[in-house]
């Protein structure tokens, strides 16, 4: 079979179920994304039973109204294949993917694309949205956040609630692994210090709203955390900063600092004694400007390793304004290009899938799959060739 021009993709490696039909010039047909936030606000964090549960709820009812879409766009017939995100992820939900998809391609006689889900984040910069008709409307017209059409080489830093990734994409597409986390995921750091302050699950945006309302004396010198150092000067490491934050809260509720103890007695002593909510602004913003200098630090060195590539960011971290406006700087001061996806692109779907499928494919590193043989999930799954250390 030849290249598939129009793709069904399906992603449920997380807490959000989504389809989506993309074409191979990137163009978004239809998309759609159940979310579980608030599910698991309830619980602080993602349960993976809990994940995956819904995801069997959700993707049926899904799939039922992309294809109601597609039929109403008159391209329901020519869906050439699914895409489904085979890893990483938890397991549950990317089995409940997979069994969905392989079951939904194979009534259909449709082949299947397991398809990689940090490939899928880096390739959100390629999507654009199509017109009613289903036309494309070029890439560099939509309303995306920042808009220059991906060139490669690019370096692509991949910064979400559960994975931290700097890769370099070289101009035949082939992902090399410059370096990722050493613990927690960024996003992860975020939630974690959020939590600390008193913020609801997922804390991120709201940490960062909180850190912006702090003037440029809580944010400087004395209030700053340190950023971390790695073996490899392309890894990151986050934990030092969370261990940090809970200093500072210990010594705004005038505990010992020194000894901060177990994650359930220092869960206890806040809920007895909660942060001012003064010093919550002040270690809000000196968490931010750590994690940010982190991320921004690594990027800057992956750009002057590689001459001329552009920046393409994805996850949910992207949402964050000052990550946002110190990478456009780092670009900007090297005369580069920069790629950030709408938010909607960055978090989370299935369009991103559809994308990284028809890129696979078209660059030799993925095949067309008989579904019928079912489709093998890893909920670990790395990409890129590893470079030299
Ligand atoms: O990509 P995503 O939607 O889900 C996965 O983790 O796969 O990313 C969610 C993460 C959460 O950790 C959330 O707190 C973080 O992105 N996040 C932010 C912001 N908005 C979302 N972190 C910092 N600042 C933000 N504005
Ligand atoms: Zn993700």
């Amino acid at each position: 079979m030849s290249a598939p021009r129009l793709i069904l993709a399906i992603e449920s490696s997380c807490d959000e179920s989504a389809v989506a039909l993309v074409r191979a010039d990137g163009a978004v047909l239809a998309e759609r994304v159940a979310t579980q936030a608030a599910l698991h606000a309830t619980t602080g964090g993602v349960v993976p039973e809990a994940a995956a549960r819904a995801h069997h709820a959700w993707l049926p009812r899904l799939l039922a109204e992309i294809v109601g879409d597609a039929n109403g766009l008159g391209v329901e017939r020519k869906i050439d294949a699914v895409a489904v995100t085979a890893g990483p992820g938890l397991l549950g939900s990317l089995l409940v993917g997979a069994s969905v998809a392989a079951g939904w391609a194979w009534g259909r006689g449709l082949p299947i694309i397991p398809t990689n889900h940090l490939e899928g984040h880096l390739r959100a910069a390629w999507l654009h949205p199509a017109t009613r008709s289903g036309a494309a409307v070029s890439a560099r017209r939509a309303p995306r956040a920042l808009s220059t059409a991906p060139t490669l080489p690019a370096i692509g830093l991949v910064v979400s609630g559960g994975h931290t990734l700097l890769v370099r994409i070289a101009r035949d597409g082939g992902i090399e692994r410059l370096g990722g986390t050493v613990d927690d995921a960024a996003g992860e750091a975020f939630d974690k210090i959020a939590r600390l302050i008193g913020l609801p699950y997922p804390g991120g945006a709201a940490l960062s709203a909180l850190a912006a309302t702090a003037g440029a004396a809580a944010t400087g010198g004395g209030d700053r955390l340190p950023i971390a150092r790695t073996e490899h000067p392309f890894d990151f490491s986050f934990s030092g900063v969370k261990t940090a934050a809970v200093r500072m809260a210990l010594v705004a509720i005038g505990a010992d600092p020194s000894s901060p103890g177990r994650a359930g007695a220092l869960a206890q002593m806040l809920s007895e004694r909660p942060i001012p909510s003064g010093a919550a602004v002040v270690i809000a913003a000196a968490a931010e400007r750590a994690i940010v200098g982190a991320l921004v630090e690594r990027v800057e060195r992956a750009l002057d390793a590689t001459p001329g590539a552009a920046l393409i960011v994805g996850g949910g971290v992207a949402a964050n304004a000052a990550l946002r406006r110190a990478l456009i700087t780092a670009v900007e001061r090297r005369g580069r290009a920069i790629n950030i996806p709408p938010i909607h692109w960055c978090t989370d779907n299935a369009a991103m899938i559809g994308a990284a499928a028809h890129a696979a494919l078209a660059e030799g590193r993925a095949e067309l799959h008989d579904p019928g043989s079912g489709v093998a999930v890893a909920a670990s799954w790395k990409i890129g060739s590893e470079v030299p250390r």
